[in-house]
């Protein structure tokens, strides 16, 4: 059923600005006629923020002109996965993706030998499938594999072919619609903070073949109506208030906030994952509000709080009461 999808995949021209802002622009973008099985499903919440632009001035470079492979780096939580399947899924893109780590190595991309119906066949790995039919090749994490391994794809991100001995030494060369996404914490240089665990300095061969990107936490103002649409039963001003907390911690993270000492930082930061975590936890601890117990900090402590040292715990607490004493109600509904 997928391999029939993928056989009779239709690349057509789309209005861009029809596509993304909803009024026709005149730019044509590649997409792909109807969804298949790997492409993602729209995401109606999901709030295009600023760095969307680069990334579709990355897809609509057209397949002649064939565009570097795309690098993007920030933050945990900032959206950087999200994005890429919420672009695709616009486009009607199928999405190969995978997430790597300090074992995966080149087979687990390209594909193996295993066992069905009694006899050894050929499965392709995500890699394969994308340079076959067409689509992103989303590898997540990238920073996380062996140099080595990561090395192993700089053929590929040249536009090289696919080089498979485990199949007979088959030779896949890259789909016109073929596109490389590589996503990470670091830009491949390793990690200052000592906080992304397991991330390496990747070849610097390697990463000259990319064109980088940064994804960093949106706009304040992007995040409100986030917490609009996900949470839209927490008053208005609260909601303004924990991003503004948000943003906070951000600061504390970074040793950029008015309140801490030079050099002074904490060890734990505000994704906008944890934040709509944070709305909906303190929608879902409502009820506790009737025993005295503030829903908004309960709920701090489960998205985010149990994952801080004591004293940073004690801090956070601090500036959410400071923050959050005036709030009457944490959510509009009795
Ligand atoms: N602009 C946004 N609109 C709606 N949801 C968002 C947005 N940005 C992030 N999110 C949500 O936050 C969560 C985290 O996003 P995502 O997985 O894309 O982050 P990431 O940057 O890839 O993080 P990591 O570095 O940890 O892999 C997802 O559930 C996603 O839907
Ligand atoms: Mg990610």
């Amino acid at each position: 059923m997928i391999q029939n999808e993928l056989d009779n995949l239709a690349v057509i021209d789309m209005d861009a600005g029809e596509i993304f802002s909803g009024s026709p622009s005149g730019r044509i973008i590649k997409g792909f006629a109807t969804p298949c099985g790997f492409t993602p499903n729209i995401d109606l919440d999901y709030l295009f923020h600023d760095s969307m632009r680069e990334v579709v001035v990355w897809l609509l470079t057209t397949p002649e002109e064939r565009a570097d492979s795309l690098y993007i780096f920030g933050p945990t939580g900032s959206g950087k996965t999200s994005l890429v399947r919420q672009l695709a899924a616009r486009l009607n893109y199928p999405v190969f993706e995978v997430t790597g780590h300090g074992r995966l190595e080149f087979p687990d991309l390209a594909g193996h030998l295993s066992l069905h119906n009694g006899s050894m066949a050929f499965q392709y790995g995500p890699l394969a499938l994308a340079m076959r039919y067409g689509g992103i090749f989303l590898l997540n994490e990238i920073d996380l594999l062996d140099p080595a391994t990561a090395t192993g794809l700089n053929g590929v991100l040249d536009g090289g072919p696919l080089c498979i001995p485990e199949n007979g030494g088959e030779i896949i060369n890259p789909h016109p619609m073929f596109r490389f996404v590589a996503t990470a914490n670091t830009n491949g240089a390793s990690d200052d903070s000592g906080l992304y665990q397991g991330t390496l300095r990747q070849n610097i061969a390697l990463m000259d073949r990319f064109w980088l990107c940064e994804v960093g936490y949106p706009a304040p103002a992007t995040e409100e109506l986030l917490l609009e649409r996900v949470a839209s039963s927490i008053p208005q001003d609260t909601r303004k208030g924990m991003v503004l907390f948000a943003n906070e911690v951000r600061r504390l993270f970074v040793g950029e906030s008015d309140t801490q000492k030079h050099g002074e930082t904490i060890e734990v930061t505000f994704s906008t994952r944890t934040l709509i975590r944070w709305a909906t936890l303190t929608i879902r601890f409502q009820p506790l509000a009737r025993q005295n117990i503030q829903p908004i900090c309960y709920a701090l402590d489960r998205a985010l709080g149990y994952r801080a040292s004591r004293e940073t715990r004690a801090m956070l607490h601090e500036l959410a009461q400071r923050m959050f004493a005036t709030a009457q109600a944490t959510t509009n509904t009795p």
